[in-house]
């Protein structure tokens, strides 16, 4: 485990709203990956379990959930030995920072966030004050492991400015001293929906790709994406969409379907199953992981309660800084 020497620290962390998807092993999980192999950064990668309170949930699947993600990136090659794995509610002193943080935090520009406004589209029954709270959960995430770097998709880019401006107010404020976290960024900070429109997303039927879809699943929908051309040569959304999992998972053929492209002779189905057959290649090995991991529950549960107390150590240090320095 690499520890104290580590020059930086990284904090990151997916919903517990189910199973993974391309868009977060490409956006969040890879970035993930890359930092958890350099010695200069300490990382810690949690299932946002927690957060999955903001929009409506069953409590069934929530308590299946939040293990399944653990198990995912376990399989996406997330390793105990690297870095601290751990489910966020298991460490109950992120919902106490939020607390004092959500003192520093007006409630205006809680509402003005794109990614509020888009949920009380989404939901508009259930407009909670755990859904306008969820960029304070989020920098209490960050923040209590004094995490510097973090790597998400682009669509959090929002969150994480919250999180440097509660970073500020509370160094100004109380004296703290916690870092001004920036987003780590990966190729796939945005990997595009299926759709042709948008970016993938769980909520999105026939917009994602999951990681265990085998691969006819995976050619049946990579076929079923949009490429009819428009007047005036410009890249149909859904062809553009082809030609981004392409160079992020079979660079070395953007090239000549490119050309193709250029000049006419691209046939779209080649161009579809080529790229059906690169995401499978990327997923077939997290596949044959999981199913190892699947047969070990011990083991997964030896992971989340270690995750948990190493968690918990660093949480706790932070806790008691803050709580000194607020008056109590
Ligand atoms: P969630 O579950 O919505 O998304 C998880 C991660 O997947 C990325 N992602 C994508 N990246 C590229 N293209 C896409 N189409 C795409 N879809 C999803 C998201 O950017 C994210 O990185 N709020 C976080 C969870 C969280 C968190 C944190 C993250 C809670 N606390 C602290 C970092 C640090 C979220 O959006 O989860």
């Amino acid at each position: 485990m690499k520890n104290q020497t580590a020059k930086h620290t990284v904090l990151s962390g997916i919903r517990a709203t189910g199973r993974l998807h391309l868009g977060n092993y490409l956006g969040a999980v890879k970035g993930m990956l890359e930092l958890q192999d350099q010695p200069e950064y300490r990382t810690l990668y949690m299932v946002a379990d927690l957060h999955t309170l903001t929009t409506p949930y069953q409590v069934a699947e929530l308590r299946q959930n939040r293990r399944e993600v653990l198990i995912d990136y376990l399989a996406a090659g997330l390793d105990p030995e690297k870095s601290i794995l751990f489910l966020q509610a298991d460490v109950n002193e992120h919902a106490e920072l939020a607390y004092y943080f959500s003192s520093v935090t007006t409630v205006a520009k809680m509402q003005h966030l794109p990614t509020f406004k888009d949920k009380v589209k989404q939901y508009p029954e259930h407009v909670t004050m755990a859904l306008l709270n969820y960029p304070v959960l989020m920098a209490a995430d960050i923040l209590i492991y004094k995490a510097d770097s973090v790597p998400v998709g682009v669509d959090q880019e929002p969150h994480i400015e919250v999180a440097r401006e509660i970073a500020r107010r509370m160094n100004q404020d109380y004296g703290t001293a916690f870092p001004e976290p920036q987003r780590f960024v990966t190729p796939g900070g945005y990997v595009p929906s299926l759709t042709g429109e948008g970016k993938m997303s769980k909520s999105v039927e026939g917009s994602y790709i999951r990681l265990t879809d085998t691969l006819d699943e995976i050619r049946k929908k990579v076929r079923a994406v949009p490429t009819a051309t428009t007047a005036g040569g410009a890249m149909p959304a859904g062809v553009e969409a082809l030609f981004t999992f392409l160079e992020l998972l079979a660079p070395e053929q953007v090239a000549a379907f490119k050309t193709a492209f250029d000049d006419g002779s691209l046939r779209f189905s080649e161009l579809k199953d080529a790229v059906a057959e690169a995401i499978f290649a990327e997923v077939e090995p997290i596949q044959r992981r999981r199913a190892e991991l699947e047969a070990n529950p011990d083991y997964v549960n030896q992971v989340i309660a270690n995750g948990a107390e190493q968690a918990r150590a660093i949480a706790q240090a932070t806790i008691r800084e803050v709580r000194e320095k607020m008056g109590f």
